[in-house]
């Protein structure tokens, strides 16, 4: 990876008294004007801190949901902007825009070691359009760049690539630079290489798990995307959430599987009942009836899969393996979620509901490493191109 880092920024051009343009990934959950969890903030700090102390004028700048290139003030980044000052333990300026007036005046006025933080990138079009004019706006407020927003590299975005070539040094934060390298430590697994991989949907996990049957021992699957490979075998599903349209798709991982000995773990048991609602009424079952629906993985379940997990020298956790917001559904991913905590092994865990899953337990403090990105690290682990390392690469070695 020829990505230029932060600390060689620091002492080549330097950045006391320069404007430095961080891109940070702050896509945190608000609800009410409240920030429900400040991991993305928390994980960002690092890189801010030593840009301050060097005596950067740093401009932080980040998405917020999915405005759709429209100013909504639920997605605003204001309440940001507080949290930030405290955890700097410094003042830090909200410009009301990314670009324009606002922007502008706001980074002219910063002295050195002062923080700005832009309004959401994502209400302007050009964003994620990746519109060549905004991101030379963008590009126009700093004189360097520096891309700290693992959880968003994996779009092609003014801010994440367009802007890369317009800034005359560009160089990878501290957390993208940490994620990638405990990322590619799965390229060359210590084994056994177990994949913990659950949520709704086989769709969302078919590159990955085509890329993970490769490489794992073991690919253990919960959450409803089980339910769509055991109807695609003609087990009995009850009314569970399943993709009838992905069931040729089942088949033949599974097939891909046997055939490089990767072991394909599926449920045994199931947590189910007769819908959401009804979870006081939950049971445990071998075979789901029909008239019931799988909630959650059942004891046997949790138990193989925590001794899998236990034994795995690298694990590698994506996805809830049931409903697990639902105290009733919660105790085959609290299960894993220790088991992965115990394990002696490499462990990394992605995505939004892993992490929070892992919290609610108590056990981010146990597991290796705790993604920022779900959607960034599934696409790197199968080896695909993040456009936000891409543009840092191709600036390295100046072909941007
Ligand atoms: C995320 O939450 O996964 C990142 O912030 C990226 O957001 P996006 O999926 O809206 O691009």
């Amino acid at each position: 990876m020829a990505v230029r880092d932060l600390d060689s920024l620091l002492s080549e051009p330097g950045v006391q008294g320069r404007r430095v343009f961080v891109r940070c990934d702050l896509n945190v959950p608000i609800k009410e004007g409240v920030i429900r969890d400040t991991t993305r903030i928390d994980a960002s700090l690092p890189t801010l801190r030593k840009l301050t102390a060097a005596g950067a004028r740093v401009i932080v700048s980040s998405h917020l949901g999915r405005p759709k290139g429209q100013r909504n003030e639920a997605m605003s980044l204001a309440p940001v902007a507080a949290v930030l000052a405290e955890r700097l333990g410094c003042s830090v300026d909200f410009a009301d825009d990314c670009v324009g007036a606002s922007a502008e005046t706001g980074a002219a006025g910063l002295a050195d070691g002062q923080v700005l933080l832009l309004e959401n990138l994502r209400f302007h079009a050009g964003e994620t359009d990746n519109d060549e004019g905004f991101a030379e706006r963008l590009a126009s407020l700093a004189d360097l760049y520096v891309n700290d927003a693992f959880g968003t590299a994996h779009r092609a975005h003014a801010s994440t690539a367009g802007m890369v070539p317009h800034v005359a040094h560009a160089a990878a934060g501290d957390l993208l630079r940490g994620e990638l390298a405990y990322l590619n430590r799965l390229f060359e697994p210590e084994r056994p290489f177990l994949c913990l991989l659950g949520g709704a949907k086989v769709s969302d996990k078919l590159g990955v798990l085509e890329a993970l049957i490769e490489r794992a021992d073991a690919i253990a699957v919960g959450g409803a995307m089980a339910y769509t490979f055991l109807a695609a075998e003609g087990e009995a599903v009850g009314g569970s959430l399943v993709e009838p349209d992905r069931f040729d798709d089942a088949r033949r991982m599974r097939a891909r599987a046997e055939e490089k000995g990767c072991r394909l773990l599926l449920p045994s048991d199931h947590i189910v009942a007769a819908s959401v609602e009804a979870a006081d009424a939950s049971q445990t079952v071998s075979q789901i009836p029909d008239d019931a629906l799988g909630f959650d993985i059942g004891p046997e379940t949790a138990d193989r899969y925590a001794d899998e997990a236990r034994a795995a020298r690298t694990i590698l956790w994506n996805g809830p393996m049931g409903m697990f917001e639902v105290s009733a559904f919660a105790s085959g991913t609290e299960a894993v979620a220790r088991a992965v905590a115990e394990s002696e092994g490499l462990s990394v865990v992605g995505g939004g509901d892993s992490l929070a899953a892992v919290n609610q337990c108590g056990l981010g403090d146990r597991i290796d490493h705790l993604s920022t990105g779900g959607g960034a690290s599934l696409e790197y682990v199968q080896g695909l191109t993040l456009p936000g390392v891409a543009a840092l690469d191709a600036a390295a070695e100046g072909t941007s």
